[in-house]
């Protein structure tokens, strides 16, 4: 036997001379959750360690994380009050809104990237305006332009739209642009899921649909060819980066995305993703950092240039 490969894992130093994926600071996108009042720092039950934060709480929290060597963040937005459109999503002293301009204004040298998506803002929970007990897609998209153009001129750097509506990502480009926005990127959450490990997240953001579901816009678990179409279509339309989401269900998708497009990648550990490794954590059935660690690494070894993590911290502090 003169080919033994246990001769590059003999010791530490051999296995990180040869080790082919490294997490990085810099991939690193934090989630964070605005919600109003001020000094409101409320632990979300189903996700230890994240919270709901008031706007000069979030500001402390950025400023942590910028501490941490965090580069990158993207913000949730819980309005005060809801309605049927969803308008405090564009309003220009809406939840989101201050949350950008506070952490622009405070907070040096901090990208801020918008979630673009009015499910966290209607009363019934959906993505988009209803119209005949539905979603009616093109109404929807004048809304997700108008939202876009004023989380831009809050001081948004990126505009991120969730929503998985048809045409969102040419419907935001035209609306930044006419209002003379053409530098900001878009990062679209292309591929996105009708994930039921997005179970968290609605306790998070308040936003569970408050009548049927969202797999009449989200897409299906079972496909991947119909992926690459969405992932192309945002393409077509001008989309700087593309999301896949959720991320380790999905190694196979995200792998799938990164050999077909040149443009940076990004994948999105959701929130059902980080609880079920807390809750494993906590119980003692696994060791929690470890388990977060080689989650992580593997969702960037399957292709993923970006994480939006909730533990984006943790791993700041680690590496
Ligand atoms: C909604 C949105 C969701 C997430 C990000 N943006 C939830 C949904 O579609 O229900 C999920 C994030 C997570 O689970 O961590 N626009």
């Amino acid at each position: 036997m003169h080919i033994r490969p246990r001769r590059l894992r003999r010791t530490a130093a051999i296995r990180s001379m040869v080790r082919e994926t490294r997490l990085n600071v810099a991939d690193l996108i934090y989630p964070l959750f605005v919600c109003p009042g001020e000094g409101v720092r409320r632990e979300i039950g189903s996700m230890p360690g994240v919270f709901n934060l008031s706007v000069d709480q979030l500001v402390k929290e950025a400023e942590a994380a910028k501490g941490d060597g965090i580069t990158s963040l993207i913000i949730f937005g819980l309005p005060e009050t809801k309605d049927n459109e969803g308008s405090d999503a564009w309003a220009e002293d809406g939840i989101t809104q201050r949350a950008i301009r506070a952490i622009k204004r405070d907070v040096k040298d901090i990208l801020v990237i918008a979630d673009n998506c009015l499910c966290e803002y209607t009363d019934h929970g959906h993505c988009g305006v209803i119209e005949n007990n539905d979603v009616a897609n093109d109404p929807t998209l004048k809304l997700l332009g108008k939202t876009a153009v004023s989380q831009a001129k809050a001081g948004a750097d990126i505009i991120a739209p969730s929503g998985m509506m048809d045409g969102m990502v040419a419907a935001i480009r035209s609306s930044l642009d006419d209002a003379g926005l053409s530098e900001i990127p878009i990062l679209s959450y292309a591929i996105k899921y009708a994930s039921s490990f997005y179970g968290p997240f609605r306790e998070a953001a308040d936003s569970a649909p408050q009548f049927g579901d969202r797999r009449g816009y989200q897409m299906d678990p079972a496909n991947v060819r119909e992926a690459m179409r969405e992932a192309e279509l945002d393409v077509i339309e001008g989309a700087d980066m593309l999301m896949v989401k959720p991320a380790l269900p999905f190694l196979d998708v995200i792998r799938a995305a990164k050999e077909e497009f040149d443009l940076p990648l990004a994948a999105y550990q959701v929130s059902g993703e980080y609880s079920q490794i807390k809750a494993a954590g906590r119980l003692g059935w696994i060791d929690e950092e470890r388990v977060m660690m080689e989650s992580l690494t593997s969702i960037k070894r399957a292709g993923a240039d970006l994480i939006l993590t909730y533990f984006a911290r943790d791993v700041a502090r680690l590496i």
